[in-house]
């Protein structure tokens, strides 16, 4: 039996971001291609500097690309304007942001079920989703405090519920734990594990090997450039659906 294709989710073609530092242009990503299908859970690692940031931040449409294309479940999406890519992310992009983003004069919990509400989510579906990612990342006691009261470590935390609180099918996630401890990291690693099990798209940014490990494939930049792409395992898992129709990489 043929492999089912997978759908392809994400699909960059000379992908390319120049900042200007006053006259003198930075080359961020340069010339990548990469398709990613539906389900894959994807690490990028490379060093400091290697343009990992931009090109997650270009995927979720948070910066412009200077040249290429971007294409999402089969549409063109760079060329879109502000407002349709903020529809496309309340709809179906969770992002973490490497600098946590947080509302400041709103509590945890609020901060969690604000994208799902927004996603059209009743307050009860919104509040059991907020209550399960918050128990599952350790944090039900923090529920009611401001950002401001919590650590680096705990405010990644509720970064990561708060992306994944509308069950976006595509996870945009920049070194969401790069300030934990090992058991965080763990719990962390856990909650992934369980999104990607329900069929969830993951672009995780990682400089860890150890985080980088978990993932199907492993695409490594080096100053802007795709250096490495490689499959690690040939996962089999069912559709989000239920449906029991089983898809298969390559
Ligand atoms: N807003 C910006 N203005 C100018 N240069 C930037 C900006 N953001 C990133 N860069 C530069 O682009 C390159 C890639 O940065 P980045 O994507 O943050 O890499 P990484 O996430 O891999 O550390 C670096 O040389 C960085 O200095
Ligand atoms: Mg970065």
């Amino acid at each position: 039996m043929t492999p089912k294709q997978l759908s392809t989710v994400i699909k960059t073609v000379n992908l390319g971001k120049i900042y200007q530092q006053g006259a003198v242009p930075v080359p961020a990503v340069r010339g990548v291609d990469l398709e990613i299908g539906a389900g894959e859970f994807v690490a990028v690692t490379g060093p400091s500097g290697s343009g990992k940031s931009t090109l997650v931040h270009m995927l979720g449409g948070l910066d412009k690309p200077s040249s290429g294309e971007i294409w999402l479940d089969g549409r063109r999406v760079d060329t879109l304007r502000e407002s349709a890519w903020a529809l496309l992310r309340r709809k179906k992009i969770g992002f973490v942001f490497q600098f946590f983003n947080l509302v400041a004069n709103m509590t945890v919990a609020d901060n969690v079920e604000l994208p799902a509400l927004l996603a059209g989510s009743s307050p009860k579906e919104a509040r059991a989703r907020r209550e399960y990612l918050l128990d599952a990342l350790g944090l039900t006691e923090r529920s009611d405090a401001p950002p401001s009261q919590l650590s680096g470590g705990e405010q990644q935390r509720v970064a990561l519920a708060r992306a994944l609180s509308n069950r976006p099918s595509l996870l945009l996630a920049d070194e969401p734990t790069g300030n934990l401890d090992s058991r965080n990291t763990r719990d962390v690693l856990r909650l992934l594990g369980e999104v990607h099990r329900d069929g969830q798209t993951i672009v995780l940014v990682t400089h860890e090997a150890r985080v980088a490990s978990l993932a199907d494939r492993v695409v490594s930049l080096l100053d802007g450039q795709v250096i490495d792409d490689g499959t690690i395992a040939v996962p089999r898992r069912r559709s989000r659906g239920g449906a029991g129709d089983v898809v298969e990489l390559r």
